[in-house]
């Protein structure tokens, strides 16, 4: 008998726990795995909240987050110590996701100890290296270093074709966040509880029509995120509609959006939702408002218009199914593309048509497929 291969999956932001906790999930009922989970803890109260929710205990947590972390700082600590983690470990595959910088330095802590890395989510580019900023530049990185890509779509998988990554390590196996919206969808049914604390906000607003908000990328501070705090305020002057606005617990989101947005009565900025709760927001939302990449992914899979705050998206997929328009992060264009959305009922018939660009729902199994051996 062989021995199991021994997989370090490693993630420290909220998104990347959700994309990796159905892979965890699958990795720990398989016995052709040892499968170990180190968290960086670059995000915190938003990593646990998924940690929580998924039941994935890490073996190692770096818990390295510091307040309004530098990118230069966070990824010096983020390098030492998960190099250490891998020296302890010795796996044989290093799994990483997406494009942040735990994704990155994780990647590069494991080349050089010349351990393979598995790609999750590889692919995606916007051909910007300032749009998303640092993202596109953190996933070519991972796309140079990685032995097995793992390719949402095929979009992504020609993407690294045409960067002549070696067309034998690329497999398209959907992304894992329809696997992650599929299994808290069922847990929400068995258990409504889990998605239950809306409610005194979904009475208040009622008769209203709920637009959901989220936004926090890095790119867009200074200007860009007053532009949308603005919109936003504009919107809310409607008395048809209300706004839900989990705020990021990035301080630079923060402070924006309480000086423009705290007080108006239409308005609910909260805290983080944890992830049946956001899964709840996006089925009571009309349409939503963001900059957040998994938010793309995850409206077209439920019908959700969504109207993305950023010059540029890595997700075209979404754009060309007609469930999501790039509107920039110019206040005029944001009002104007939620009023028509609000106000025409043919354009947001359009729109509102469940597609699934991102996949079926079983991404995990086939990845965890791909890492024997
Ligand atoms: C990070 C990722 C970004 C990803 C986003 C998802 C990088 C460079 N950026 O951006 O790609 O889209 O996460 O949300 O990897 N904070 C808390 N508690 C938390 C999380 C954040 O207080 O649970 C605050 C801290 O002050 C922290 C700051 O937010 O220093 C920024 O966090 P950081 O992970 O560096 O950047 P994000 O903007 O969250
Ligand atoms: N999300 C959540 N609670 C929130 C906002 C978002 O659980 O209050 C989830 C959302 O469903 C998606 C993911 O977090 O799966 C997106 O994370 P984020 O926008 O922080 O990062 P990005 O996807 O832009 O990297």
């Amino acid at each position: 008998m062989t021995a199991p291969a021994r997989i370090l999956t490693i993630f420290g932001t909220r998104p990347e726990a959700i994309k990796l906790f159905p892979l965890v999930h699958a990795l720990a009922g398989d016995s052709r795995f040892a499968s170990r989970v180190c968290v960086s803890g670059q995000h915190r109260g938003m990593l646990d909240q998924v940690l929580e929710i998924s039941g994935v205990v890490p073996d190692h947590d770096l818990d390295l987050m510091q307040p309004d972390q530098t990118l230069d700082a966070l990824t010096a600590r983020l390098l030492t110590g998960l190099g250490a983690v891998m020296d302890a470990e010795r796996p044989d595959w290093v799994v990483v996701q997406g494009d942040t910088a735990t994704a990155m330095a994780g990647a590069m802590a494991a080349y050089y100890r010349k351990i393979r890395v598995a790609h999750v989510e590889a692919g995606l580019r916007s051909g910007n290296i300032y749009h998303p900023w640092p993202e596109e530049v953190n996933r070519k990185v991972i796309g140079s270093i990685a032995a097995l890509h793992c390719a949402p779509t095929e979009t992504a998988a020609a993407a690294l074709k045409r960067e002549n990554v070696d067309p034998a390590a690329i497999h398209v196996t959907g992304n894992t966040v329809i696997d992650a919206l599929h299994w808290i969808t069922r847990r929400i049914e068995s258990e409504p509880v889990l998605a239950a604390n809306l409610a005194e906000l979904e009475s208040r607003f009622a008769g209203k029509r709920i637009i959901g908000v989220t936004s926090h990328r890095r790119e867009n501070f200074g200007e860009g995120m007053q532009a949308i705090a603005d919109a936003i305020r504009r919107l809310a002057a409607r008395p048809d509609i209300a706004v839900i606005f989990p705020v990021h617990l990035n301080p630079n989101v923060r402070a924006v959006m309480n000086d423009a947005l705290a007080g108006l009565d239409n308005v609910a900025l909260i805290e983080p939702l944890d992830y049946p709760h956001f899964a709840r927001l996006l089925g009571i939302s009309t349409l939503m408002l963001t900059d957040s990449g998994g938010v793309q992914e995850e409206a077209p899979a439920l019908g959700k218009p969504v109207l993305v705050m950023r010059e540029t998206t890595e997700r075209p997929e979404g754009v060309a199914a007609g469930t999501a328009k790039l509107v920039g992060t110019d206040a005029d264009r944001i009002v104007a593309e939620a009023g028509c959305l609000l106000d025409d009922d043919a354009a947001y018939s359009a729109m509102a048509r469940a597609h699934n660009p991102f996949g079926d729902g079983k991404s995990a199994a086939r990845i965890v497929d791909l890492l024997v051996g």
